[in-house]
């Protein structure tokens, strides 16, 4: 969704702010723009579309200062058009800020600052902020920037992320967070600092920082920085040591980012597994979790809480869990779970996935459960971020910053995150026996190989996407603990290339989705060779009697299969419980081949954002 980015110091800030907004870019926006000061004048530059649009007219019209504030918008109120986008000044020419979030009474204060004479120049809900701004600070604050913004944010309804500067204190920026409507990053520098929603966006910079909490607000200066409550309480900001490392977020030798984060797998994969695991013993070490063996074993049940991708990546979960931690599982929706009044109590482990840490109503799903005493629990890839912060205990994905909006490389390592849970629940519950983790750690061991593996077959998948992708609709069918790599496949062939996907469980399709099938519907069936194989093999029988294109997943060395399916991508044999983390692989690159033949922009598709930070 929106991005910010925030610079002071002796650099120009024009080129740091573009350059950052560039790194928020896989986001989603639908305009951008620019504002620094230099000599006392706010010169602002915006445009819609593109960033590479903004960075034209900056060309074409250069401006510079050493304090400046950039975003990409994602329209919520009022078009994507230029006099909508941000950075917004006040009516004065004072004050200007860039927002992300919605000011929910935008409608009844803009009347009340209109009622006062204040004209206003966008349809934003942003702009009363800039203007309640300028309103305290000509009234009262004494043109003090942290007091004016800070009376002013007191009356916003809604989450915000919040950032401000004024002609009259062009040495400091002051930046606010409330609720979660993204983050808001201080970085620290030498002798300059930066503000911004989202880390990769200043990581070429410092990997020192700062997260504002909600209802906290700072003043940046280019050698000091200060933080408060908004109630003007002081708070020693805990400065964080980020380890990402901006080269790896380049798209090296791939055409997508999407592409060479399927194809980072069996890195990932083992950046996942490392240090956590001893695979003589079959122990699983995961201090961040918090956890100690009186608790574990008091656990009643569990529920994972997460949307799109890492809801199916849970219901993934669910499987290694129960089986092998002996632990209820149930996996919500995070944006119904606090409607339906949940019965937890302390008793309950809630554990909320969410690769960008960041997904609001994941984060509103966490608050539910914290009001309610459960036991807060994330799986998160972006350290730092707002999930793993509130909780009591985490499990970082280590995949390394996944670029693509369409999730590949985040959604196999919190399975396997789930799976690494699952043991050290197992055997801080004694519910599996030493023989048993040494056996399911050994089948871990082996999974990067296998991934490795599974993506050797990439050219018979692009060539099969050649010959499907001028279909209009797909079937998904998987049973059991690939059922969730049905749904998972059908999202990302959705997502990125916009061809009607269905994933069903397979025995679902009597009841209902067989009356779709013809000779225009290809069918995918993931039918490994597994307990559930011959239950697969029988629908794909009855899919072919209808007519449909039936692409099977199938384990190698199953030559039987080819006798009933029109094609088939193989899959390594690995052990059942694993055998998702390969299945999915197969039809992400399917999803990303069709995509790309079908000409759609595979990084960031339409409509969507890589972290959806609104209701
Ligand atoms: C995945 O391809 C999607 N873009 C989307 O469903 C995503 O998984 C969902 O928005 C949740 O995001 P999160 O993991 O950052 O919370």
């Amino acid at each position: 969704m929106c991005g910010i980015v925030g610079y002071i110091g002796p650099r120009d800030a024009t080129p740091i702010i573009l350059d950052g907004l560039q790194r928020l870019e896989y986001r989603g926006y639908d305009s951008a723009g620019v504002a620094v000061i230099r000599d006392g004048d706010i010169h602002l530059r915006r445009d819609v579309g593109k960033l590479a649009n903004l960075r034209r007219r900056v060309e074409a019209d250069p401006i510079s200062g050493s304090i400046g504030i950039g975003h990409t918008r994602w329209a919520t109120h009022g078009a994507p058009a230029e006099h909508n986008a941000h950075p917004h000044i006040s009516m004065d020419g004072e004050y200007v800020v860039v927002h992300n979030g919605i000011v929910e009474n935008y409608l009844e204060l803009r009347e009340e600052l209109m009622a006062e004479g204040v004209q206003f120049k966008s349809e934003t809900d942003t702009e009363v902020i800039v203007q309640l701004i300028e309103r305290f600070a000509q009234n009262g604050a004494n043109h003090n920037l942290t007091e004016a913004t800070r009376r002013a944010v007191q009356l916003l309804r809604g989450a915000h992320a919040i950032v401000v500067m004024s002609r009259q204190k062009p040495d400091e920026l002051v930046a606010v967070r409330i609720g979660n409507a993204g983050g808001v990053a201080i970085g620290l520098g030498e002798g300059e600092n930066y503000v911004a929603s989202d880390i990769p966006a200043i990581l070429e910079h410092t990997r020192r920082m700062i997260f504002l909490e909600s209802r906290q607000m700072a003043t940046v200066r280019a050698d000091s920085f200060a933080v408060q409550t908004l109630d003007g309480q002081s708070v020693r900001g805990e400065v964080h040591d980020i380890p990402w490392d901006p080269v790896s977020a380049a798209k090296g030798e791939f055409k997508h980012f999407m592409q060479k984060e399927i194809f980072d797998q069996a890195r990932s994969l083992t950046d996942t597994i490392r240090g956590r695991v001893d695979f003589e013993h079959g122990t699983v070490l995961l201090p961040d979790l918090n956890l100690s063996e009186a608790q574990a074993r008091a656990l009643t049940q569990m529920v994972i809480v997460a949307c799109g991708t890492s809801y199916y990546s849970g219901l993934v979960g669910k499987f290694f869990i129960e089986h092998m931690a002996r632990l209820n599982v149930e996996v919500d929706y995070s944006s119904e779970y606090r409607y339906r009044d949940p019965i937890i109590d302390e008793h309950t482990a809630v554990l909320a996935i969410t690769q960008s840490g960041e997904t609001v109503d994941t984060l509103a799903a966490m608050e539910e459960a914290r009001e309610k005493q459960a036991t807060l629990w994330s799986i998160v890839n972006a350290v730092g971020s707002q999930a793993m912060r509130t909780s009591d205990g985490y499990i970082t994905m280590n995949a390394g910053p996944e670029v693509g909006v369409a999730s590949t490389k985040a959604f196999t390592a919190s399975i396997v995150d789930q799976y690494l849970l699952a043991l050290y629940l197992g055997q801080l519950r004694g519910t599996l026996t030493p023989a048993q983790r040494r056996a399911y750690t050994h089948d871990l061991g082996r999974l990067p190989d296998l991934v490795g593996r599974t993506l050797e077959n990439d050219g018979a998948i692009k060539q099969l996407a050649g010959q499907l992708y001028h279909y209009r609709d797909f079937l998904y069918l998987g049973r059991g603990i690939n059922y969730p790599i049905a749904l998972e496949g059908a999202l990302k062939l959705k997502e990125i290339s916009y061809i009607h996907a269905e994933g069903y469980p397979a025995g679902e399709m009597k009841h209902g989705p067989i009356a779709l099938i013809d000779e225009d519907m290809p069918v995918v069936c993931i039918a490994l060779k597994d307990a559930l194989y011959e239950k697969m093999i029988s629908q794909i029988e009855q899919a072919k009697a209808r007519g449909g294109i039936v692409i099977a997943i199938a384990t190698e060395g199953d030559s039987f299969i080819g006798s009933k399916a029109d094609h088939v991508l193989y899959v390594p044999e690995s052990a059942p419980l694993l055998s998702p983390v390969l299945a999915v692989i197969p039809l992400q690159l399917l999803a990303y081949y069709i995509a790309v033949r079908r000409g759609a922009d595979v990084d960031q598709p339409r409509n969507l954002a890589k972290s959806v930070t609104v209701e």
